[in-house]
């Protein structure tokens, strides 16, 4: 298959940037493609909301600017941070427009909830769903639009550049360029090649590198190992956000949030001797930044020797309660936890990777033609530490800066092969399956996959050590070989290029932790206990 734009991933970045670019170019073709079914994003599970400056009486860019910087903890680039502050009431207006719906006040004016971090209110939502309202409303924006084809279940494998036409491509490489990319049609069982002049991955988070997430299974670092493989740039791995109240039920995965709105309502985390904790570790208690509740719960547990501690709401009123969190309420009533009488018990969770994919202020990477917004993308607003609900809004303004640049990369693109001359994408090989066979046990996928998510789990989780970390590179190592090994020699899976990208995610994060020789936001490493003076990102 041949497209103009390609987009790999149906979230709200993919879908923002889709909608956007065939809109402006509507006798050009935009392919978005989905390894699962259409919803089943990261997007759709988001429940806080989305954070923006809407009350210009309480609120402004400048106390917005200050929170996200506060969170990032020495390390946001400023420069985009006020770029995405600024730019972002402009991107909830036109998904508004796009027919999202958030929850208004008596008085008709929107009703902006508080999170972690933020010093205002300022969290637009659609009750404890604001995710899946929001991806409701870009599928069925994009319906409407005849240039747009939405592929479902069919998995990207890899990036097309120009190793596949037989050139040596190295880190070192010049001008790596990319012309689309290898799919495993779930349908058909066949490896198809779909070039495009310009792709844009929207792949989203990694959480399934953890035993414990509140990510779905489809978060599996695909694009961020796709570019290494590719020999782009990658950023500040290390900065994985554990959410402090992942409702703890052992054995359930992925785990059931619990959005940070309702500790901004009021809810007041208690260990299991009833003590409110957080006034000992923060002035703002319950509402610090996310990484300082959750190494909080994480000291706590530790302490007391529990695996989880509670988020008591018993003093919130019933009825605000269930109208601002039905969901929570109603699974938490499934599994007998009536929240109006019972504390909910609650653990840290991976939820949010804040590095990624290295790009500029425009989405671009390090990759010509090659975009990437979203979770997956590093673009210098989280820094050390996201801010709450700073995620669903960064996506929806780089979505957006990739429209804008893109187009124009694509017109030069057009412009050159117009003269007659020959795109490189054009002589790419088809897939090469040859010498490869049926795997024949998956259990060698499923057991490694495990192996992954405990190393993850027990030596790069909240609190970290060089033995750890040592000891998880090594462990990694032998994954990595018996993964190669399986890859080269059978025909590939879906489950096993998602074990081989998170090993790719896992080694990063590893890497990543060891060179930062301090603890900064997310990172914490007993044995460099402080802040370095010299602030830096790490580039892998
Ligand atoms: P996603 O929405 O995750 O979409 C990724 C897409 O890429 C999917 O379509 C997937 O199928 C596709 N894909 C991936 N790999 C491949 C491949 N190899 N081939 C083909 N397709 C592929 N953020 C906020 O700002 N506010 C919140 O309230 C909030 N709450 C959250 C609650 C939960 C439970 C979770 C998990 C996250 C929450 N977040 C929140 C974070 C936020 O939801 C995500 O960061 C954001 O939605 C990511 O959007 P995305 O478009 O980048 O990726
Ligand atoms: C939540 O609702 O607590 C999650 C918000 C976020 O991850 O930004």
């Amino acid at each position: 298959m041949q497209t103009d734009f390609l987009v790999i991933g149906s979230g709200i970045a993919g879908l923002t940037y889709a909608l956007k670019v065939a809109q402006a170019k509507p006798d050009k073709k935009v392919v978005v493609i989905t390894k699962a079914q259409s919803d089943e994003t990261n997007t759709k599970y988001a429940q806080g909301g989305i954070a923006g400056v809407w009350d210009d009486v309480n609120d402004s860019y400048q106390k917005h600017i200050e929170d996200t910087l506060i969170a990032g903890d020495g390390l946001c680039n400023e420069k985009i941070v006020e770029i995405v502050v600024k730019e972002g009431p402009e991107r909830i207006r036109e998904i508004i427009k796009w027919g999202a719906e958030f929850d208004k006040d008596a008085t008709g004016d929107y009703s902006l909830g508080k999170e972690g971090g933020h010093s205002v209110n300022r969290i637009l939502h659609h009750k404890d769903v604001t995710g899946k309202e929001m991806e409701r409303a870009m599928l069925q924006t994009i319906q409407a639009l005849p240039n747009i084809q939405l592929i479902t279940h069919c998995f990207v494998i890899d990036l097309l550049t120009q190793h596949h036409l037989g050139y040596l491509v190295t880190k070192s490489t010049l001008d790596i360029e990319c012309y689309g990319v290898y799919v495993l049609n779930l349908v058909n069982n066949e490896i198809e090649k779909i070039t495009a002049k310009v792709t844009v991955l929207a792949t989203g988070g990694n959480g399934q590198a953890y035993r414990t997430t509140t990510n779905p299974i489809i978060a599996t670092g695909d694009g961020v190992a796709m570019v290494y493989r590719a020999k782009g740039r990658i950023e500040n791995m290390e900065f994985i956000q554990f959410h402090p109240t992942a409702l703890y039920q052992p054995g359930v995965s992925p785990s059931f949030l619990i959005t940070e709105a309702v500790r901004g309502d009021g809810g007041i985390l208690r260990n299991k001797t009833g003590e409110a904790f957080m006034e000992k570790y923060d002035a703002r208690k319950d509402l610090a930044p996310r990484d300082i509740v959750a190494r909080a719960i994480d000291s706590e547990m530790k302490k007391n020797g529990t695996e989880h501690v509670y988020l008591d709401c018993r003093h919130m009123s019933q009825e605000k309660f269930i109208h601002h969190f039905p969901n929570i309420y109603e699974k938490c009533l499934s599994i007998g936890i009536d929240v109006t009488k019972d504390m909910i018990p609650v653990a840290p969770a991976a939820h949010y990777s804040c590095g990624g994919i290295k790009t500029d202020e425009h989405a671009r990477t390090s990759i010509r033609n090659l975009y990437a917004c979203g979770e997956c993308a590093s673009t210098g607003l989280h820094g050390a530490n996201r801010l709450a609900s700073n995620s669903l809004l960064e996506a929806m303004v780089f979505g957006h800066r990739a429209y804008l640049d893109s187009i124009k990369r694509f017109e030069e693109v057009d412009d050159y092969l117009s003269l007659g001359n020959n795109w490189a994408g054009n002589n790419i090989p088809d897939w090469n399956a040859e010498g490869t066979r049926e795997p024949k046990e998956m259990i060698l996928i499923t057991q490694s996959l495990k192996e992954l998510q405990q190393i993850m789990s027990d030596y790069v989780g909240i609190v970290r050590t060089n033995v750890r970390l040592a000891r998880a590179s090594k462990r990694l190592d032998l994954l990595f070989e018996e993964t190669e090994e399986l890859y080269r020699s059978t025909k590939v899976s879906p489950q096993l290029c998602e074990l081989r990208n998170l090993i790719t995610v896992g080694y990063l994060i590893v890497k990543g932790a060891s060179f930062r020789k301090e603890s900064r936001g997310l990172h914490f490493n007993t044995d460099y206990p402080e802040k370095s003076a010299l602030v830096e990102n790490i580039v892998l």
